[in-house]
């Protein structure tokens, strides 16, 4: 998937998204492609975990060799878009400071996606809208949660469909060719192994078929904690009766039932998705540093 043009990552918040638009970046980088990077809820965590955080929103932040970093700001990517259409920076200039464009982000229905989602395409061109930038090979985009990540992905379309002309409808799209292209583009889904985070991706499989008539990529079941007891040890455990600290025996107990519980949540993702399922370990670290988010790279590398 990683030699797509785009790979759009979504799934239910705190699921691990961030981490894992990250990790496939990274993947990607150490695979010679340029990848960026790409947060849209003006967040920027993948800066900071380089220690790069605080760069204006919509700037491209250099990570590491050949991986970049940025966070979307859709005002910003309205006027370099408009900036390529007018071809006149004094005239952009002179809406920027109207505010014409911020009423248009603020007011439109649908603009924000609309917007967000163009810039992810844009900086995959080799045609930038700022001619002196250089275009990636990857952009990895860190997506809304799940239904605002399908309504992401759908407005285009719906811009496509009600502009009809002019260059907002052949600008929609001809990033609607690109998302609705299963060779030139991936939707990944993360998810964790408990029941409300299966059924939600469940749920967005059908839904991308259904509204949208394409799969899910992949599915990245994130946070698996391993297996350290069998069922056996656990048997052991009751009959050794009192030898066993009573803590450490409900320490193991606990670790032991929700193991099995994720791994119960995991045969039925598998059972019922279409897309294929990895899954990435629990990291049992406070937060996660970047050391941690690179094992986790190359635990995907050749999986998605
Ligand atoms: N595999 C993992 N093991 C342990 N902690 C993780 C793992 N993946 C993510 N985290 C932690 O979980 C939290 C949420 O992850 P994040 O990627 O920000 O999720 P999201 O973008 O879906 O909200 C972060 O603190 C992150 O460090
Ligand atoms: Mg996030």
């Amino acid at each position: 998937m990683l030699h797509r043009e785009l790979v759009f990552v979504t799934g239910k918040g705190g699921v691990g998204k961030t981490t894992v638009a990250l990790a496939l970046a990274i993947a990607a980088a150490r695979d010679g492609r340029r990848a960026i990077v790409c947060e849209t809820s003006g967040q920027d965590r993948a800066a900071g975990l380089f220690g790069r955080s605080g760069a204006p929103a919509g700037d491209e932040i250099a990570l590491a060799d050949r991986l970049w970093a940025t966070s979307i700001d859709p005002l910003r990517a309205l006027e370099e878009w408009a900036g390529r259409q007018i071809g006149s920076q004094r005239l952009v200039g002179v809406l920027s400071r109207s505010n014409a464009f911020a009423a248009f982000v603020g007011a439109a229905p649908g603009a924000r996606e609309l917007l967000t989602i163009t810039k992810a395409w844009e900086l995959g061109r080799h045609d930038r809208w700022n001619r002196r930038a250089r275009g990636y090979d990857l952009v990895v985009v860190d997506g809304p949660a799940s239904g605002h990540g399908l309504g992401m992905l759908r407005t285009p379309r719906t811009f496509a469909e009600i502009a009809r002309v002019g260059p907002i409808a052949s600008q929609a799209r001809r990033v609607t060719e690109l998302l609705e292209d299963q060779s030139r583009s991936a939707v990944i889904a993360v998810a964790h192994a408990a029941e409300m985070p299966v059924s939600e991706t469940l749920d967005l499989e059908q839904r991308l078929h259904g509204d949208f008539g394409r799969h899910l990529d992949a599915i990245v079941v994130n946070g698996l904690l391993p297996r350290r007891f069998s069922a056996a040890d656990i048997e052991d455990l009751a009959s050794a009766d009192g030898a066993v600290p009573g803590a450490v025996a409900a320490a193991v107990r606990s670790q032991h039932g929700q193991a099995a519980a994720q791994q119960g949540q995991l045969r039925r993702l598998r059972r019922h998705a279409t897309a294929d399922v990895v899954t990435l370990p629990f990291v049992p670290h406070a937060s996660l540093l970047l050391d941690d988010v690179r094992s986790l790279a190359t635990a995907l590398a050749g999986r998605v």
